[in-house]
């Protein structure tokens, strides 16, 4: 998904605020994590820029299904570990006060039945009152078919156009998203396709409950994309 665009996207999500995410993430934390304690599990860790901010307070770990941008958060976050590894089905053999996974990553799983592996699987990584915090992509209703979207980057020796239309079949959104890098070797054009499956926030939460969390949902989240945090009894 992301092997092609992956040494561009530290650049292409700089209007993202990691280290304020970071921030409200750790007051949320300190508000449902009873315990003290600290090992701390970034699943879909991308290039590791929440990382960046937790790595002082947490001893934090990260996973990724993308080497190419594992590659970059190992670059980042030199002495972390990071796992090479797919969210359905992981077993990384310990246990974690709290696990994330955020900037809707959950997407990727595409149906609802993959989101129950994974979030059994996030589950199963989970120390008794520990936490699972979510942040989803968009519910079917937020969804607009149709749009298109487009994203500019404009420095001296790197332009980036990326364009998309949105697109939705039922309960899958996708969108091709298309690249114009120009950088002083060349000027290069690919096409990335995604797809993401859109949940109900409430069949998010039926999930977690499920798994056996009990869930609050925060509408507001990180982001405004909303926030669900599961902890384990
Ligand atoms: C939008 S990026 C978010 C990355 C990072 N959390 C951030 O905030 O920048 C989505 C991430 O999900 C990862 N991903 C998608 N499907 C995955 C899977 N099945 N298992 C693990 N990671 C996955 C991608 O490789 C990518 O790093």
């Amino acid at each position: 998904m992301f092997s092609e665009s992956a040494t561009y996207y530290d650049k292409i999500y700089s209007f993202k605020d990691y280290r304020t995410e970071a921030l409200k993430l750790i007051s949320i934390i300190r508000e449902y994590l009873c315990s003290e304690e600290n090992r701390l599990l970034n699943v879909a860790c991308g290039t590791g820029c929440h990382i960046e901010y937790l790595k002082a307070l947490f001893d934090v770990e990260g996973l990724d299904i993308s080497q190419e941008l594992l590659d970059l958060a190992r670059r980042r976050n030199p002495g972390i570990t990071f796992h090479h590894a797919d969210m359905m089905n992981f077993d990384l053999h310990r246990k974690f006060h709290v696990i994330t996974c955020l900037f809707s990553s959950i997407g990727y799983l595409k149906t609802l039945d993959n989101l129950a592996r994974a979030v059994d699987c996030m589950t199963h990584h989970l120390l008794p009152s520990g936490i699972l915090v979510i942040e989803p992509w968009f519910t079917p209703d937020a969804w607009h078919s149709g749009t298109v979207h487009s994203l500019f980057i404009d420095e001296p020796d790197l332009k980036i156009a990326r364009v998309n239309t949105s697109f939705a079949d039922g309960r899958l959104s996708f969108f091709d998203l298309h690249y114009l890098i120009g950088t002083p070797e060349g000027t290069e054009h690919f096409v990335e396709h995604h797809e993401l499956g859109l949940f109900e926030t409430d069949e998010i939460r039926a999930v977690l409950a499920n798994a056996g969390l009990e869930v609050t949902y925060d509408p507001k989240g990180l982001i405004g994309r909303g926030l669900f945090i599961g902890r384990r009894p």
